[in-house]
């Protein structure tokens, strides 16, 4: 099987900064890989280069053995990357299902033109009763996203994330400012996931990281510190200097 994802030398340079430092990295097929490191390390900034976002200054990044360096954001979408954002990207006044059905309908659009309204409706009504169900947040579904609790929230931007059908799904601090209470549901969440989809999390909090993950790359100043399994980061002592040593947020 060819490799989800992978990146060659890939490199981001902001003037004389350089935010991702020729990253080697692989994501191999049903991954549950984390990402970790300090605020500025440049994780955020390999999940934009890795969809798109934002363009490389070197380095080439691949997917199921197609070169998508230069392949714009949509069409890596349909390629089978998504992702979630740090920041918030509901439509809050909508309930969880029709916030997730527009969702569908972006990747259903043209396709759905053939049947008629009726069909269509019914098949959306399905499939997103389908996908929230899979993920147990059905009771969610005619709640407004601004009546929910922000750790309810995040759940939903993974619901969305994942109507896209995706093959690879990037997480970028899913459980980010939700309370401990919270984010447990959210990573209970996360390992209700189809195990066929690659994941890469990038999450602070190392219970999290402990619990979902079974490979770990640490990044530091843009470049690889290390990458192994849970004990190998747990025991390795540049990694307890970063998260023991002094607090970050
Ligand atoms: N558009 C930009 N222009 C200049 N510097 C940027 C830009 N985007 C991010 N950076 C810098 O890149 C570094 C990595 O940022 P980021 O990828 O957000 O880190 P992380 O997600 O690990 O906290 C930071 O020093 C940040 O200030
Ligand atoms: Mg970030």
């Amino acid at each position: 099987m060819t490799i989800p994802l992978q990146t060659v030398g890939l490199t981001k340079n902001y003037g004389g900064l350089c935010v991702t430092d020729a990253v080697d990295f692989s994501l191999e097929p049903g991954a549950r890989h984390a990402l970790i490191g300090p605020n500025g390390a440049g994780k955020t900034t390999f999940v934009n280069l890795i969809t798109g976002v934002i363009p490389p200054t070197s380095g080439e990044i691949r997917s199921f053995g197609r070169d998508i360096t230069n392949m714009a954001p949509r069409q890596r979408v349909k390629h089978g990357i998504a992702r979630t954002f740090q920041i918030n990207s509901l439509f809050p006044q909508l309930t969880t299902a029709e916030n997730v059905a527009l969702a569908i309908t972006e990747r259903t659009g043209a396709a759905s033109r053939m049947f008629s309204r009726v069909e269509r409706d019914a098949e959306l009504e399905r499939e997103t009763v389908t996908l929230l169900e899979d993920l147990s947040i059905l009771d969610m579904a005619n709640k407004r996203i601004a009546g929910l609790a922000y750790g309810q929230r995040r759940m939903v931007e993974i619901a969305i994330a994942l109507a896209v059908k995706p093959q690879i799904l990037l997480l970028d601090e899913p459980a980010a400012g939700v309370p401990t209470n919270e984010s447990r549901a959210i990573i209970e969440l996360l390992e209700r996931l189809p195990s066929h989809i690659s994941i890469l999390l990038i999450e602070h909090d190392m219970d999290l990281v402990f619990r979902f993950a079974n490979k770990i790359t640490v990044l530091v100043e843009g470049h690889v510190l290390l990458e192994g399994d849970c004990a190998q980061i747990r025991s390795d002592a540049r990694v307890k200097e970063i998260y023991l040593g002094r607090r970050h947020g």
